[in-house]
This record gives C-alpha cells, structure tokens and sequence, in this order.
C-alpha cells in the first residue's frame, strides 16, 4: 500500500515538474498518424506542410509542420524547441482569431498527445528546449504599473511602431510573415483575437519570446536595441492587459439597437459628445460566402452601432476599428495596401417597409418581393471627397445606385488611431414612400451592416456584413406606446436572446 502510495507520488511530483516532453513521449506517432488524417491534414496538408485542400481560404494560413516552428512558446526565446504543453495547449483550446480549433470534446487527452507526437516528427523535432523563459516575479496590476507600461510602450516606438499608439494595430508598416505572406499587428484591444490569451503571463510570454513565424520580435533578446528588464516587461504587460475593451463587447443577446428621442439637435458629427449618451450595441462581421464573387478573408472584425432620433430626423453612428485609411491615391496608404487600393466603406441596411410581423427580406440584399435599401458611404480619395449614396436592392444582382440627396441623406466620417467613426443623418419621412423606408416610433425595424476594409482590395461583393438586427425608435416618455414598445421589447428580446443563446450553444456544438 505505501509503496504505491509512494510510487503515485513519485509518478505525480515527476510529471508535475518534468516540461511536458516524457509526456509526449507517451504519444504513440502511428496513432497520431491516423488522428492527423482524419482531422488535421485538410488544413495542415498531407506532408503537414500547411497546404491542405482549405488552406487557401484561411487567413492566417495553417502552420506549416515542416519547418517545426510555433508562435506560442514557453521556452527562451533563443530555444529552438516550444514546450510540448504549449502544443498540447493550442491543440486542446484552439486559436482564436483564426481557423484553428480547439479539439478537447472530439480528442481524447491520450489522442491529441498522439496527434503532437506525429505532427512533431514532420520536423524531426526531438530532445527538450534548450532553456526556459524566465518568468522573474510577476508585478501585479496597478494604475502605476500600467502608466509605467504604457510610457516603455511608446518610448522609442518600442511596440507602437507596428501596434500604433492606441494598441489597435493602426501603425502604417506593411508586415509579412517568414512565408511572405501578409501579417497584420495584434489589435490590442480586440483581446478575444489574442492566439493565447491576454492575461498578462501570456502577454508577457509573447513579449518575451517573440511570435515566431511573424514579425512581432523578441524583448528579452539582449541583442534587440529596444529589449526590456523581466520588471519592465511585466510593466508592459500589465498595460496591454488593460487595453482590453470594456464596453464594445458583442452579446447574443443585444440585438436591439435603442434609439432614443432628443429633446435638442441631434449631434452635428461622428466625435460629438452626446454621442456617448447613445448605448452601444456590437455585432460581428462576417465574410459575404453567399455569392459570387465569395469572399474569405476579411479584415474588419465588428461593427459598434449607436443611433439617436429628434421630431424630424434619425441619426445613426457607426464604430468600427480598421488598422489603415484607405483614400485611394494616398501613398503612404498605397504603401501599405494589399494589391489594389480601394475605398473604405460601410453599409446599413434596411427593407424598403417595415415588415408587419417579425418576417424580413433576405439578408443579402432582399430579394423581389421584399427590397431594401443600402445607405453606403465611402471614404473618398484624394480627388474626391467622402460621400454617401443609397443602393436599391431586389437580391444581389440587383442593385440601382441612386442620389442619397433624393432621400435627404446625407453622411460624416472621421479617423482616428485605427477607428472610423461614420454618422448618417436623415428625415423620419420623405417623400420618396414607395422607394424608402419611413420610420416609426415603437416598431421594430429590420436592420444589417455591410463593410469594405479597402487597403484589404475589399470591394463589391467581397466585404463583411451581419444578419438582420432590429432598430427601435423609443418613443419619447411619458407617452402611451412606451409602454406597449417595452412590453414588445421585452417579449421580443426574451425570445431573440434564448434564440441567440440556443444558437450559441448550437454553434459550439457543430464547430466541435
Ligand atoms: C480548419 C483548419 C484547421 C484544422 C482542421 C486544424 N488546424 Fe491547426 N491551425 C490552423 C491554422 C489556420 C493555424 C495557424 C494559426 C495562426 O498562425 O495564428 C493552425 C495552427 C496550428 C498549430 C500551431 C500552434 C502554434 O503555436 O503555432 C498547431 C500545433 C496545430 N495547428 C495543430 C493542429 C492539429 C493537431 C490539428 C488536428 C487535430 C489541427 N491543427 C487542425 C488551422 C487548422
Ligand atoms: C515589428 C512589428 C512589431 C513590434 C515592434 C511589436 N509587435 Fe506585437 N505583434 C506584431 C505582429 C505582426 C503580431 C501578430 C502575429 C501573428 O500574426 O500572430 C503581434 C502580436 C502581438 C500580441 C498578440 C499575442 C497573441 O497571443 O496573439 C501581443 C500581446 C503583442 N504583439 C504585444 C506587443 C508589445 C507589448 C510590443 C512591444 C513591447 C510589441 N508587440 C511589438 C508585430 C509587432
């Protein structure tokens, strides 16, 4: 009994303190082999060599096992080698941001070890990293640690010079990783597109050890002329961790987008105050892969949506973060550009009447029986200035520019360290009934978002967009349709948010 006690706790104290190689040796690669191709090689590609039958629609491209090197890394930054726990972490949580899943509900423990030990032998990767990252004592938090963090940030363009002064990823340098391929820096304040995570160990860590593959350089390396102390790091680390957005966060149950009445004008531009009287509501944008041409790699992530109406007119506010200006005929925008530089844009849109019940037209678009209509602004370029024009819409084959001064409609936008901020204005009513919608105080109104990051070559049918959300015009207070719009709110919105959160749960589901 004592000797397997003891056995246990040799086996447990071995294990604990060994870096995770014995471990792995207990991967069988024949095993491995097998799991790989079931699951991996559409992606990783049959020579693990990165080039699966998927792999040209997914950006970032999958790793490339040949080469044998990882971007998340515990080991020092000059070891050659990652820690088998940090593969075993990316195979079992996945990374976020991109097409890699995570597989704790399909693999086994055992199994994913089997699947590392196979895709290690595609590098002939053997033996234990040379040395450790040195983690010193971690600072914790605190308003001085973050200011010190921000200051050794910014000094020398230490991090800005690719992450831009706010974090946002807005600095103009075009990056490619060792491949050749385009890379873009982290926006620092998108924390859930973090490879790892953006607790400040890992966030230290990726400071520390670099991303290898990428562009994103180590600090602890005492040959980098901009390196930094372990204190200093965790200095830095503790800033980035508070960059994290609070307040734009999308949720499933936000599907709402409250407009409230003003007494007084509405705001006269998109960086106007009163604007933050106006809640926030976030929504993902996805890739259009409906129609052709189909679309797979884009690069705006979320669009945050505010709105605000007075006794005449509505205005609506939209938010979203793009590392780069793109005003074709700049050069330092064509610098950075992907091929072809093309304008920024955005897009609400809308049915041309507000559906009776809770049915909507098609999301792409509509369709013949139900049209919308597009507001898009585009960014301008240096010959031309910003403008807004509405799109009419039977299906995507089917559209009609027309003049956005027909309907009253008119648009401001402003850039500001990596976020567009786009205000469209216009009366509740026109007189173009049969062509726009006209809008009504305690309905719920249909509303989707389409956008265009153009030094990502995004134009025509290769943008973002969302589903249908709804746009509620609240009625000022005080007045008897408030009551019945909040009893609707509330009915409506149960239901949406137990569909958002079923459909979550669906999600996790079917992606695992
Ligand atoms: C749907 C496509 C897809 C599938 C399937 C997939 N991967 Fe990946 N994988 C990726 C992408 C894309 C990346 C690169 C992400 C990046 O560079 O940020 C990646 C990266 C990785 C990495 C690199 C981690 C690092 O730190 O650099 C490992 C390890 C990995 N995958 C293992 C696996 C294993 C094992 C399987 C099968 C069990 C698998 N992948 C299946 C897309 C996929
Ligand atoms: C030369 C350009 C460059 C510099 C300088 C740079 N980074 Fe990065 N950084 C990148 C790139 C590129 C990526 C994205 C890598 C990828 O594609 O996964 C990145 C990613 C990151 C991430 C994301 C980690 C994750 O888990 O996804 C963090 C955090 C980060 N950088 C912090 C910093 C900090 C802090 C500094 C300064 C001490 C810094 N970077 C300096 C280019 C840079």
């Amino acid at each position: 009994m004592m000797k397997t006690l003891l056995a246990a706790i040799t086996a447990f104290v071995f294990l604990g303190i060994s870096n995770g190689a014995t471990l792995a040796a207990a991967g069988d690669v024949e095993k491995g082999e097998v799991i790989y191709a079931e699951r991996c090689l559409q992606c990783h590609g049959e020579e693990g060599d990165g080039l699966g039958p998927a792999a040209e629609r997914l950006n970032p491209p999958p790793r490339d096992f040949t080469l044998g090197l990882y971007k998340i890394k515990s080991s020092a930054f000059d070891a050659d080698l990652p820690n088998d726990e940090d593969l075993f972490r990316m195979v079992r949580d996945g990374m976020p941001g991109t097409a890699m899943p995570g597989w704790s509900d399909l693999l086994s423990e055992q199994e994913m070890w089997d699947v590392i030990a196979y895709i290690k032998s595609f590098a002939e990767l053997e033996g234990e990293p040379e040395a450790q990252l040195d983690y010193g004592t971690q600072i914790e938090s605190s308003p001085e640690s973050i200011a010190r963090g921000k200051e050794l940030f910014n000094a020398d363009d230490r991090c800005s010079e690719c992450h831009g002064i706010a974090g946002r990823g807005d600095a103009v340098k075009k990056l490619k990783n060792d491949n050749g391929e385009r890379t873009w820096p982290r926006n620092l304040t998108n924390a859930w597109t973090f490879r790892a995570s953006n607790d400040p160990r890992d966030i230290f860590a990726r400071i520390s050890v670099g991303i290898p593959t990428t562009q994103m350089p180590s600090f602890a390396d005492p040959k980098s002329k901009k390196k930094l102390t372990v204190e200093e790091r965790w200095h830095v680390s503790n800033y980035v961790a508070s960059l994290a957005k609070g307040e734009k966060v999308v949720r499933p149950e936000n599907t709402v987008i409250q407009a409230a009445r003003t007494a007084s004008e509405l705001p006269s531009s998109p960086d106007d105050p009163a604007w933050q009287t106006a809640p926030p509501s976030t929504f993902f944008l996805v890739p259009q892969i409906i129609a052709k041409e189909r679309f797979f790699k884009p690069a705006n992530d979320t669009v945050t949506v505010r709105a605000l109406y007075s006794a005449e007119k509505i205005a609506i506010h939209l938010e979203w973060d793009d590392r780069t200006k793109s005003i074709p005929g700049d050069e330092t925008a064509k610098a950075i550009a992907d091929e072809e530089l093309n304008e920024d844009a955005i897009a609400v849109q809308f049915p041309v009447t507000i559906p009776a019940g809770m049915e909507k037209p098609y999301f792409l678009m509509g369709d013949a029986a139900k049209p919308v209509n597009l507001w898009r602004w585009s960014s301008g370029t240096t010959d031309k200035p910003e403008s807004i024009a509405i799109l009419d819409a039977k299906g995507i084959a089917d559209q009609q520019p027309r003049d956005a001064n027909d309907a009253g409609l008119t648009a401001k936008g402003s850039y500001k360290a990596g976020t567009w901020r786009v205000m469209m204005t216009r009366s509740l009513r026109t007189e173009t009934a049969d062509k726009d919608l006209q809008f009504e105080e305690g309905r719920f109104i249909p509303i989707a978002f389409f956008a265009w990051d153009g030094s990502n070559s995004e134009a025509g049918t290769q943008h973002s967009m969302t589903t249908w959300y709804w746009l509620l015009l609240k009625p000022a207070t005080g007045s008897r349709p408030l009551f019945f719009a909040i009893i609707v709110t509330l009915v409506v919105g149960g239901v949406l948010a137990w569909w958002g959160r079923s459909a979550a749960a669906r999600n996790r589901e079917t992606a695992s």
